[in-house]
């Protein structure tokens, strides 16, 4: 007999949402010779159900998430925000339905509490895309190191701003000019403050911090300061004594079981121009991973994208459909 297909609810067609339709669509043999199931979108939910969404059959499209959610196996989350998705999320937690998001302030905010709801339903949450979109340090920290000790972890993780840090460093651009030419080009929100004032790296490393750790690391552990208000003058003086400026999240942990204390931080620092983390052009993001046994580590990659971030949700539902 086959396997039932399993029935792939999908919750924003965004840059994100979209990719995934498509691969989930165009991709459906691939998937099926990984897991042994046929991967079926049950239905897309979005804001706008009279826009016509290229590659995705209109008769799956809605604005009821709710019900969408309840006939579904599997779960993926990527409309982003904290409401409706939180409450969506723990819909199908409390029914027993693994969920992947690709949302990183949902799980920097909520995730201990969505974790626990999802095991007192005996399932899973996976968010390998909410970090670093396609670079697969999640699983790095939680399953390749399974056997190590991570001692810190820091890294170029917004490639917005160091799209315009790149631009100042590199081009001589002056910092409020590439400001708005970073928005112009896309690489900024039209509201730019979660990517300028460290935000949206602040959830990245308080996500990495807990995996690396098992800590309760919030938010507001963070010793936040974004680039917004650094000055030419800054950059001139970096420029002067050899350095490069880039905006650094790091996470590190001192002592051992029962006296670890882990600091987490996102903070302009001026690095030495061969410091790898200074290399990061553009918008690339750059992450070192101190680990006792295995040392240093380098990953490197594009941590945004819609087909990028894609990878790393369906690897996270090829894995939990693997699972069963
Ligand atoms: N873009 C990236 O490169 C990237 C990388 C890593 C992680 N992420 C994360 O992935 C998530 C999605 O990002 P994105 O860039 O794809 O966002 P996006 O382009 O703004 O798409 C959001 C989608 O969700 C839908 N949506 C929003 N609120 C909704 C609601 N209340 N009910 C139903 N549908 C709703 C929107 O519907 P309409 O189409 O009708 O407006 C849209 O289709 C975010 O959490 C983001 O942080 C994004």
């Amino acid at each position: 007999m086959t396997a039932p297909p399993v029935r792939i609810a999908l919750l924003g067609a965004g840059t994100v949402g979209a990719a995934v339709a498509r691969r989930l669509v165009g991709r459906a043999d691939l998937y099926e010779r990984r897991t042994g199931r046929r991967f079926e979108l049950a239905g897309v939910a979005v804001r706008d159900t009279a826009r016509p969404r290229e590659g995705i059959d209109p008769s799956l499209i809605t604005d009821d998430a709710e019900t969408l959610v309840d006939r579904a196996d599997v779960v993926v989350e990527v409309m982003g925000g904290i409401q409706p998705a939180r409450a969506l999320v723990e819909r199908a937690l409390r029914r027993g339905v693994p969920v992947v998001t690709a949302n990183k302030q949902l799980i920097a905010q909520h995730g201990p509490a969505l974790h626990a709801l999802a095991d007192e339903h005996g399932t899973s949450l996976e968010y390998e895309g909410a970090v670093v979109a396609a670079v697969p340090v999640l699983s790095v920290v939680r399953e390749a190191l399974a056997g190590d000790v991570v001692t810190a972890i820091s890294g170029v993780v917004n490639g917005s701003t160091n799209f315009v840090l790149d631009l100042v460093a590199r081009r001589g651009v002056p910092f409020e000019e590439a400001v708005r030419q970073a928005g112009e080009l896309g690489y900024l929100e039209a509201d730019p403050t979660e990517d300028l004032e460290g935000l949206d790296a602040a959830a990245k490393i308080v996500i990495l911090a807990r995996a690396a750790w098992g800590v309760p690391v919030t938010l507001e552990d963070v010793q936040r300061r974004g680039i917004a208000d650094l000055t030419d003058e800054d950059f001139r003086q970096a420029a002067g004594a050899g350095t490069v400026i880039k905006l650094v999240a790091s996470a590190w942990c001192r002592g051992s079981a029962g006296h670890r204390r882990v600091e987490v931080a996102v903070r302009p620092v001026a690095l030495p121009q061969d410091d790898p983390l200074a290399q990061a052009r553009e918008s690339a993001n750059v992450l070192i991973i101190e680990a006792e046994s295995a040392g240093t580590l380098r990953l490197q990659g594009a941590g945004a994208g819609g087909d990028e971030t894609a990878s790393a949700v369906l690897g996270d539902i090829v894995r939990v459909v693997r699972r069963g």
